[in-house]
């Protein structure tokens, strides 16, 4: 491996903006909100369904610019060709990092991706109508999808924000964990005749879930009246047909995930079953139509207007130029509440890197710490930190404009998370306060606006965060798309195993 450091930090577009960060002039929210008013509509971008509002970020036009020139530098329009492209950007493994192909609008992809997905479709459809039932004839009610990681959350997600599509009112659990507890808590609330476990891991190796699977199973052939067969039982969604095949899946139920797309990349794929069950085709069609929408205005609208483009230029500013490293992600939308979850794993694995794609040591962070939850209940738990902690947390505030129930409550919300974000921009004025009672202020944020949220807004928004985090993959020369971090504990857990299973 080369020894010498990553050169980007020596870099002149790094280091004017090394220089710019310690400047007066973007030292304070308050003065640059007083003397430019108008701030709060120059900054705000609009584009497939949403509006990106950074006004609350530590930036003028001066950081935009040295920004866009950092992004250029870094030849990230010329990495976008790349994956669109499907070339193997992916070098460490030596393959292409092509969830956009999923999503229907490349021309060039491959032709097995539309046989996949009608073959999704059509299971998908045959459980919703019953016509794909249980041995013992009765239609599924409820399903159990069994899966970790990027086959886990995406799945979780997206049913648990478009529930309200589950016209059919199956009853979904998800398991993801290894601990019995997990799994047998579910499965005490089922009736083996009536459930259909879903298993999906790209790899099917992993050992949560294989071993979870095949307690399932065992669970089925106590639990299914003598001779039924608990293949009817269990559907999969992987990459390895053959693995699946000799845990005992029928072949004609085991749908297929391509090896290039990656496990946190992978829900515009068959590990989506689970949701398209639920929600329907339809309203699958569109969420992965919205994914298709980020996808042109990503590869089309120019970087001042690029919503991937700039949340992830005003990441990469807090992160590496006001040291500040970890990142809140506050959906003000009960229907997001699994939100920060799924994009925890999406940017820690994908950018918890410290070597730059040719091998050599950085110093310079990467990936911030993703956490938060969903307002306004974190106001009452971990907001204090924010407003008054010795921390800087920049917040990303996702808020929908059009109301999802009773309109009044909805605005109550709404006001709640623009109060937040003003509070911790501007603080408080300290007239007459107590030292306790003071808000410093001055604590980045940025407001994502969602017009709705339904399945198109859900597709965009999920693609959005996607290209956010491949665009600081290029900024930072880092390979986003593998995962080697994750493989060590796996390998020692295996070891310890071994004498146990002699
Ligand atoms: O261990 C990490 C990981 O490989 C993730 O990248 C992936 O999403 C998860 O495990 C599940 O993997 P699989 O779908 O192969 O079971």
């Amino acid at each position: 491996m080369p020894n010498s450091t990553s050169t980007l930090s020596h870099s002149a577009a790094w280091q004017a903006l090394v220089e710019h960060a310690a400047s007066a002039e973007i030292a304070s929210l308050t003065q640059l909100v007083q003397h430019d008013p108008a701030r709060q509509t120059r900054f705000q971008r609009h584009g497939v369904g949403m509006c990106l509002d950074f006004a609350f970020e530590r930036v003028n036009d001066t950081t935009l610019r040295l920004l866009e020139l950092l992004a250029h530098q870094q030849a990230w329009t010329q990495w976008r060709t790349r994956m669109f492209a499907g070339e193997p950007i992916n070098t460490t493994e030596a393959r292409a990092a092509w969830h956009v192909a999923l999503r229907g609008t490349l021309t060039h992809r491959p032709a097995h991706c539309d046989t996949d997905h009608a073959r999704t479709v059509q299971l998908a459809e045959a459980i919703r109508q019953g016509t794909r039932h249980g041995a013992t004839g009765k239609k599924f009610t409820h399903l159990v999808h069994m899966g970790t990681g990027g086959s886990d959350l995406g799945p979780r997600l997206l049913v648990d924000a478009l529930g309200s599509f589950n016209a059919q009112r199956f009853r979904v659990d998800f398991v993801s964990n290894m601990d019995p507890v997990a799994l047998d808590r579910v499965l005490a609330q089922c009736d083996p005749a009536q459930t259909l476990i879903v298993l999906a891991s790209k790899s099917f190796t992993t050992q949560e879930t294989i071993t979870n699977a095949s307690a399932a199973r065992d669970w089925l052939i106590a639990g299914l009246p003598g001779g039924a067969d608990w293949r009817q039982h269990m559907v999969a969604a992987t990459s390895h047909a053959e693995a699946a095949r000799a845990f005992g899946i029928h072949t004609q139920d085991i749908l297929s995930v391509p090896v290039w797309v990656g496990g946190r990349y992978s829900i515009w794929s068959a590990i989506g079953l689970t949701p398209m069950i639920v929600i329907g085709p339809t309203a699958f069609a569109a969420f992965l139509a919205g994914g298709a929408d980020m996808d042109q205005h990503f590869l089309h609208a120019p970087f001042a207007q690029n919503l991937p483009a700039l949340l992830a230029l005003l990441g990469v500013w807090n992160i590496n130029f006001l040291d500040a490293h970890t990142l809140a992600v506050l959906p003000y939308a009960h229907a997001l509440t699994q939100l920060p979850a799924y994009l925890q794993q999406l940017d820690m694995e994908s950018n918890g890197k410290s070597i730059d794609r040719d091998g050599r040591p950085i110093d310079y962070a990467t990936a911030p710490v993703v956490w938060g939850a969903a307002g306004t209940v974190g106001q009452h738990s971990f907001h204090q930190l924010l407003h008054q902690g010795t921390l800087c947390v920049p917040c990303e505030f996702i808020t929908v404009d059009t109301p999802m129930g009773d309109v009044t409550r909805h605005h109550i919300l709404n006001a709640n998370a623009s109060a937040q974000a003003q509070a911790l921009a501007l603080g408080r004025p300290a007239d007459g306060l107590k030292p306790w009672q003071l808000h410093p202020g001055n604590r980045p944020s940025l407001t994502l606006r969602l017009a709705k949220l339904d399945a198109h807004t859900l597709g965009a928004l999920i693609a959005l965060y996607e290209h956010k985090v491949f665009m600081q993959g290029c900024i930072w020369n880092i390979n986003s798309f593998d995962q080697f971090g994750v493989e060590y504990g796996k390998q020692l857990a295996a070891e310890q195993l071994r004498p146990l299973q002699r």
